[in-house]
């Protein structure tokens, strides 16, 4: 992936595994909607096997495990924020009084902590059994000593006379004003037309079944929630970057806002409702890590194919011409490759490769093809020989089973 920043694109995937290359310190703005600690299963959304396993990956333990899982995905999104910027995050009653304390005081500092955001809505069921639970908490903290915060950007209507605080209206140069008198007698004049900054408390309408943003699943944020706090905390051009992104508000609302946008999703199918309605309002988007199959790599060109496979092992391609000869690439703990893109990969192709590892000194090396020969005298005999007379580790990988592994979200 480099370790230049790609923007107005969308990674599938692990965000806890993709954040870590993306380049440190290279946005403005954190937006994290995680799945709530809830085991309702109508919080599974996309219903694919990677958001099956996130699911089952939350539950296999009780609250705390939730927390130790998300805050290995807060983390990572830390070291991606600059100096400069602010993290958002959207929770419920569920987990938010362990999220401030166990995650965010904990990344961030107590003494980073901005504001406790209240979502009010009240939309969905009541239970007659207590007050109905119509809100859900957004924190909001600064990395730095400085951040963003355009509060004329996102002001909104005061309200008059007595609705608000019963003083009397005065205009002078053409301009409104409320009075109002304190105890001690003194009078303070609001301008009217100006607006104010909306406190903590947001009223904000939750997608409404004929809403025309609506996509149709549960979990989706309205986008004047997201407008407000894009426009709050990030300027035009800024770096809006949403590592649960659903189905791409956030991108959607940063686009709109000129800004640029980075998402992550562990769900194709998420990743592919964001791509379309990104497309529908003309931004341009690529998104990356799409899963594929056997056949469309079996077809694909060898350099690309290539890349796909280092890439599984979160290692770098061999650029090097002589020298390394036999050798593709490193996986990230450098350990050599090499990459086949043939069936039957017999044991003339793992005695070369075994040359190329000694030269360098390995013990250890990874063969990636689409099927290797396993008759007598073949890959794998030859394998099991070199590990018994000469202590080499050579593993044989075929594409099937790399491929499931990145199906499954499954990585070394
Ligand atoms: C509450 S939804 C986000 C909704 C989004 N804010 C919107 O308005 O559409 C949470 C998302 O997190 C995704 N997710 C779950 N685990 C993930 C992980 N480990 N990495 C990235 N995304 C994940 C789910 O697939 C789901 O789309």
């Amino acid at each position: 992936m480099g370790k230049k920043l790609k923007t107005n694109s969308i990674f599938r995937g692990d965000c806890k595994d993709i954040m870590k290359q993306l380049p440190k310190e290279s946005v403005d703005l954190i937006y994290i909607d995680p799945p709530f600690f809830s085991n309702r299963i109508h919080e599974i959304i996309w219903g694919n096997g990677y958001e099956l396993k996130a699911f089952e990956d939350r539950w296999k333990g009780g609250i705390m495990n939730y927390i130790d899982w998300l805050k290995e995905r807060v983390e990572p999104s830390y070291d991606v924020l600059k100096e400069t910027g602010s993290l958002f995050l959207h929770c419920d009653w569920r987990a938010d009084y362990k999220i401030r304390n166990y995650i965010l005081d904990d990344i961030f500092g107590s003494e980073k902590f901005l504001n406790e955001i209240i979502w009010k809505y009240s939309v969905g069921g009541r239970s007659p059994k207590y007050f109905p639970r119509k809100h859900n908490t957004i924190f909001w903290y600064a990395k730095g000593k400085t951040w963003t915060f355009n509060k004329d950007a996102v002001s909104i209507p005061r309200k008059t006379g007595y609705e608000s605080f019963g003083g009397r209206i005065i205009e002078e140069d053409g301009k409104k004003y409320q009075i109002k008198v304190a105890k001690s007698g003194k009078e303070y004049k609001y301008r009217l037309d100006k607006g104010k900054t909306p406190e903590d408390v947001w009223e904000i309408q939750s997608i409404q079944s004929q809403s025309k943003e609506r996509l149709g699943y549960p979990t989706q944020k309205p986008e004047l929630l997201l407008e407000r706090i894009i426009k709050a905390a990030s300027n035009e051009k800024d770096v809006v970057f949403d590592p649960m992104c659903g189905g791409g508000t956030t991108p959607a609302v940063a686009y709109n806002l000129n800004r640029k946008f980075i998402g992550i999703d562990v769900s194709p199918i998420a990743c592919q409702v964001t791509k379309k309605r990104l497309e529908d309002i003309g931004a341009p988007i690529t998104v990356y890590n799409m899963p594929t199959t056997v056949k469309e790599l079996k077809e694909m060109d060898p350099y690309k194919f290539q890349d796909w496979v280092v890439e599984r092992y979160s290692g770098r391609v061999n650029t090097k011409k002589s020298g390394d000869k036999g050798i593709d690439g490193y996986t990230n703990d450098g350990v050599p490759m090499q990459v086949k893109r043939s069936y039957g990969v017999g044991r003339n192709v793992v005695d070369n490769f075994e040359t190329a590892i000694r030269r360098k000194r390995k013990k250890k090396g990874v063969i990636v093809g689409f099927s290797f020969t396993e008759t007598k005298g073949g890959a794998y005999e030859e394998v099991k020989r070199a590990k018994l007379e000469e202590g080499l580790e050579i593993k044989l990988v075929t594409v099937k089973e790399l491929l499931n592994k990145f199906l499954n979200n499954d990585f070394e």
